[in-house]
This record gives structure tokens, C-alpha cells and sequence, in this order.
């Protein structure tokens, strides 16, 4: 294990930017990883999984941990369901086709969210009508003071629209090495419920998208619906959505209605509704803008790119601008889905 001094994290942030580590390791194995924490517990460190959610808009002035932690395998199944263990480390769309191939259903709708399987259930990743929790069995974790593991089950995870305990009671805690999901043999539970992906069946193939479609034929059309929206963050910086959509409260949300009769909106409750903040920017006008090397996509408004050599202070600038704008025009707060450090 070599221990690098001033080490640049543009490789290892999906948004492609410049900064620095004050020290930074890359760790292959559990021991490995408690050998660091035992010999640097006196250090501030930064875990670091597939840097997909996080914005850096400074240098990272601690010991930078990348976990890379890799290996899948099946722990136990019975004739119609099959428990998979993914170490963090392992790329999540990577994972989410070596389950199909196998067919092994549940994952399918998540096929193409970059990242790796270790933070996935740090904020709950979801897309297309699924969310990890669906299939989310365990996982473990390394207590970084104390270098024990603990399993936290689904339930202890507190689960929510990208949200879990990761992200509050045990934030900076612990560390996930590994994830236990439950997946379909057979009876699967195909979800096309989602608008696009019918729609996507019906273009690509009209025998798909009759009753049966297969888990390959889901994630196809997911991955064609993710490729004309999103932007490939090896061909232009990005970390998916950068807001989550704000959930508002059904008595304001009637008032903003009214003045906003077209705003979309779906039922979260029976007192909340989810507004598409995707929406908002795009009618406060920002999609498609850019601003330097920084800009708002042009195919899904939700998504903040950098052109080049944009730094995180301009992408930090433009989202409060965004976020400004937007509250002023409808008076809803849009918070940034991804961690700003
Ligand atoms: N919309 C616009 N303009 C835009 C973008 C969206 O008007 O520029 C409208 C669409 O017309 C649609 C609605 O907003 O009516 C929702 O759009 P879409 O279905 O594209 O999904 P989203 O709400 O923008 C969420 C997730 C995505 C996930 C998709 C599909 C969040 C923050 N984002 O986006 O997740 O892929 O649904 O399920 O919940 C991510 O988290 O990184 C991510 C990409």
C-alpha cells in the first residue's frame, strides 16, 4: 500500500475536477483498510468510493481513503431467490449486468448509474421506479475509530427518497465494504410502470414490449433512455442529478399551483407532493446555459456538466444561482442531491 503525497483527485471525481489530496491510499483488501485506520487514527480522513456524488470545490486537506475493495458472489439461494455479496469497490453497472446475465432480477431498472455498489446505499440510489432499499438485504461496515464491523440491516439503514442513516446518525462513521442484495430467480418483478420505459419497449421492439419483457430488454431501454438524457461522465464532467426534487407540502403546493397551473407534480403522501426540479430550473431558464466551463445540460436541466477545466467553485456558484432563481420565481427551496466538499 503506498501512501501519496499531493495527489490529484481529477481521475477519481465523475465531475473530472482538479484538486488535491494532502494524502491519499488505495485499498485492496479489509485488512489493508483496518491497517490504515489503526496506523493513521490520529489523521482526518476522506473515504472515497466511485466519487460520482460528491462536487470538490477545494483541496482535500486529509488522508484520502479509495476503497477498492473488489469480488461478487453468491452466499446463499433457494429456488426463487438468490442473496448476492458485492464487495464496495466493484462498479455498479458493472454489477447491476452481471446479475442480468445471470438473470437475476431487481436491479435492472438502476442499470447505468455510475458509481460504485459501496455508496449505493449511502443515499438510497434510485432511478426509473426502483431504489436499492427494494432489494437491499445488509451490508457491512468498518467503525473508523474503532475498526469494527458492524452489519446494519434494512431496517436500520431508515431508508428514504436518497436518503439513509449514512447520510445522518452514523455520517462519517463507518465505512461499507460490502452489500448483500436479494435478487429474483425467477417470477420477476418486472416494473415498466414508468412512463419511458413502455414507451421505449414499443420503439425498440414491438415483441418486448408485449407482456413479457426480459430483465436484458428493461435495462436496454433504461440504458438507451439514460444515454439520450444524461451525459456520459467520461465524455463530460457530471455527478447525475445535482438537486434532489424537492417534496412540498400539498397545502403551499395548492397556492403555487395556482399561480403555476402547469408545474408537474406527483403524490408523495397524503400531505406532500414531489415537484420535478428538473422543471423548475428549465422554466427559470437555465437549461442549456453555460457559464465559462460550467454549464446546466441540455437534454435534462436537473444535471450540472463542466465543460473542461471548470473548478467546483464556478459548478458551486451556478447551482446557487440556480437554486436563487428558482426559489424566486415558484418559492421553492431545490437542495443539492450531491455532497459538496
Ligand atoms: N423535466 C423537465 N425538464 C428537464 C428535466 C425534467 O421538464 O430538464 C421534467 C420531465 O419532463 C418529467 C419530470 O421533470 O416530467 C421528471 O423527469 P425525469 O423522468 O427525467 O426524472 P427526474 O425527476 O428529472 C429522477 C432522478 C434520476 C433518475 C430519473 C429516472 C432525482 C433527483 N433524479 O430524475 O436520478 O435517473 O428520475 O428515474 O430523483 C441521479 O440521481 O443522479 C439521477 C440521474
Amino acid at each position: 500500500m503506498e501512501i501519496l503525497n499531493h495527489f490529484s483527485l481529477k481521475n477519481y471525481n465523475t465531475f473530472g475536477i482538479e484538486a488535491k489530496a494532502r494524502q491519499f491510499v488505495a485499498v485492496h483488501s479489509i485488512a489493508e483498510l483496518k491497517t490504515i485506520l489503526e496506523q493513521y487514527s490520529s489523521e482526518k480522513k476522506f473515504v472515497l468510493g466511485g466519487g460520482s456524488n460528491m462536487l470538490l470545490t477545494q483541496d482535500v486537506d486529509a488522508l484520502v481513503i479509495h476503497i477498492d475493495l473488489k469480488g461478487k458472489k453468491i452466499i446463499k439461494e433457494d429456488d426463487d431467490f438468490v442473496w448476492i455479496e458485492s464487495q464496495a469497490g466493484e462498479n455498479w453497472h458493472e454489477f447491476v449486468l452481471w446479475n442480468i446475465e445471470q438473470n437475476f432480477g431487481g436491479l435492472e431498472n438502476m442499470s447505468l448509474i455510475p458509481g460504485n455498489v459501496g455508496t449505493t446505499p449511502v443515499q438510497n440510489i434510485g432511478a426509473y421506479g426502483a431504489e436499492i432499499k427494494d432489494t437491499f438485504i445488509s451490508c457491512d461496515a468498518i467503525n473508523i475509530e474503532t475498526q469494527e464491523t458492524k452489519v446494519f440491516h434494512n431496517e436500520e439503514c431508515n431508508f428514504g427518497y436518497r436518503e439513509s442513516i449514512f447520510k445522518h446518525d452514523v455520517k462519517d462513521q463507518y465505512i461499507i465494504t460490502s452489500v448483500v442484495f436479494k435478487l429474483t430467480k425467477r417470477n420477476h418483478k418486472i416494473n415498466t410502470s414508468y412512463g419511458d420505459i413502455l414507451a421505449e419497449l414499443e420503439k425498440n421492439n414491438s415483441e418486448a414490449s408485449g407482456l413479457n419483457p426480459t430483465l436484458k430488454d428493461v435495462s436496454n431501454a433504461v440504458i438507451t433512455i439514460r444515454q439520450s438524457k444524461l451525459p456520459d461522465p467520461k465524455e463530460l464532467g457530471n455527478s447525475g442529478s445535482f438537486f434532489k426534487n424537492p417534496i412540498v407540502l400539498k397545502s403551499d403546493f395548492e397556492k403555487i399551483h395556482q399561480k403555476f397551473p402547469e408545474m408537474k407534480f406527483y403524490n408523495v403522501s397524503e400531505t406532500e407532493v414531489k415537484v420535478p426540479a428538473g422543471w423548475l430550473i428549465e422554466q427559470a431558464g437555465f437549461k442549456g446555459k453555460r457559464f465559462g466551463d460550467a454549464g446546466i445540460h441540455k437534454n435534462q436541466a436537473l444535471v450540472i456538466v463542466n465543460y473542461g477545466n471548470a473548478t467546483g467553485q464556478e459548478i458551486l456558484a451556478v447551482s446557487r444561482d440556480i437554486q436563487k432563481t428558482v426559489f424566486e420565481t415558484f418559492g421553492i427551496h431545490i437542495e443539492a442531491e450531491v455532497n459538496i466538499i
